[in-house]
């Protein structure tokens, strides 16, 4: 079986952390440092700091930025619930936005819409690493975090995704574009919300007492994270090249994924569109997604782990509070993506053999689609 995901680790990965361990500091220290100002220079950004994951790093994002018990977060509902959490953990309420049907990021437009004189900030994920349109987002006026956990060197006109925002958020969970285990990291230009989320992260030792959390990273990790970063921009060229193969053939089959001059895409995730007719027209909304499990048994027959890019759009947890609250709209872009978008494996350490194979199989399931 082609697993979905792999990290690529490597013996100088390895020897990185023995290096800690021997040293016998092993918790945040000089390492933690190191990885934080190469990371920021990286991406294009004065400074950074270093948590415990990417949920972390947006929780402390939204404390630095002042986001309060009843303000509004708008983020999309096609993502991973690890937003939600962070806009519950302060009190605040998720404004679900609609994503846009090509690139499957948030939809400005949507957006702009939906907005409410509450809503304090907007988390934008440039998802399966490809760049929101983030200009457009940012001339709405009010402080967007970038999360770029799926989308590290991506960038958008040029310049890298993670310098746009008032900050940004990084994720380096085990199967991300490159790893520390887990951990996470927030990028900003401003002092004042890097010292605020360095106070937060660690509670002792501090004068006054105000709720601190236990969210460091730790000096194995950051050895780590610096071992990978060396050979980040490698991750990525592989990535390009597997896609390279992708786009050749699914660009003839029709199901290719979308391409946009100012951005240039990771590929973190390549997601492939069935596009059956039936599956946006004649399925009950009940019944929507089941065809899709059919589908993902189809790609495991054959070897190959598939599954979906986002195993459940927010609004879709949150139905029985959304149908309480009468006369909101729904996400039909969305639940189309839900119903129809399958994630392929993509990762550097995949063989030009099995691109090949996969390759093959997504021809036989186009070919079973149109039966
Ligand atoms: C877009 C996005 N944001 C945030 C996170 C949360 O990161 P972590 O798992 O490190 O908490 C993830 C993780 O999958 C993600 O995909």
């Amino acid at each position: 079986m082609i697993p979905h995901s792999k990290p690529t680790l490597n013996k100088e990965d390895a020897l990185a952390v023995a290096d800690i361990i021997t040293s016998g500091y092993i918790s945040q220290g000089s390492a933690v440092e190191k990885f934080e100002s190469e990371m920021a220079e990286y991406i294009g950004v004065k400074g950074g700091a270093a948590v415990s994951s990417g949920t972390a790093a947006l929780h402390l994002s939204l404390k630095a930025l002042g986001v309060k018990e009843g303000d509004d977060v708008a983020i999309p509902s096609y993502i991973c619930p690890a937003l939600l959490n962070a806009v519950h953990y302060i009190g605040a309420n998720p404004l679900l936005i609609d994503i846009d049907n090509s690139s499957y990021d948030i939809d400005p437009s949507d957006l702009r819409r939906r907005l409410t004189k509450r809503t304090k900030a907007i988390i934008v994920p440039h998802i399966f690493g490809l760049p929101a349109d983030i200009e457009e987002i940012l001339n709405i006026g009010i402080p967007v975090i970038e999360d770029c956990a799926q989308s590290v060197g991506a960038s958008y006109k040029g310049k890298k995704v993670g310098s746009f925002g008032i900050c940004a958020i990084l994720s380096f969970y085990a199967t991300k574009v490159m790893t520390t285990g887990e951990g996470g990291m927030v990028l900003s230009n401003s002092d004042n919300i890097l010292e605020r989320i360095s106070d937060l992260r660690e509670y002792d030792h501090k004068p006054e007492y105000v709720v601190r959390y236990n969210y460091k990273m730790t000096d194995m990790q950051a050895a780590l994270g610096i071992s990978q970063l060396k050979r980040l921009d490698s991750f990525i060229s592989k990535r390009r090249n597997i896609a390279g193969l992708y786009n050749k053939r699914f660009s003839e089959l029709g199901i290719a994924i979308p391409s946009n001059p100012e951005k240039e895409h990771i590929y973190f995730r390549y997601v492939i569109r069935n596009m059956a007719p039936e599956h946006q027209s004649t399925r009950a909304p009940e019944n929507k997604g089941q065809r899709l499990e059919e589908d993902l048994k189809f790609f495991e027959d054959n070897g190959v782990k598939c599954m979906r890019p986002i195993y459940k759009p927010i609004h879709k947890y949150l139905k029985p509070v959304l149908n309480s609250d009468s006369g909101l709209e729904g996400f039909p872009e969305t639940d189309r993506a839900w119903d129809k978008l399958i994630s392929i494996p993509i990762y550097p350490s995949l063989s030009d053999a099995d691109a090949t194979h996969i390759i093959a199989v997504v021809e036989r399931w186009q070919d079973r689609t149109k039966t």
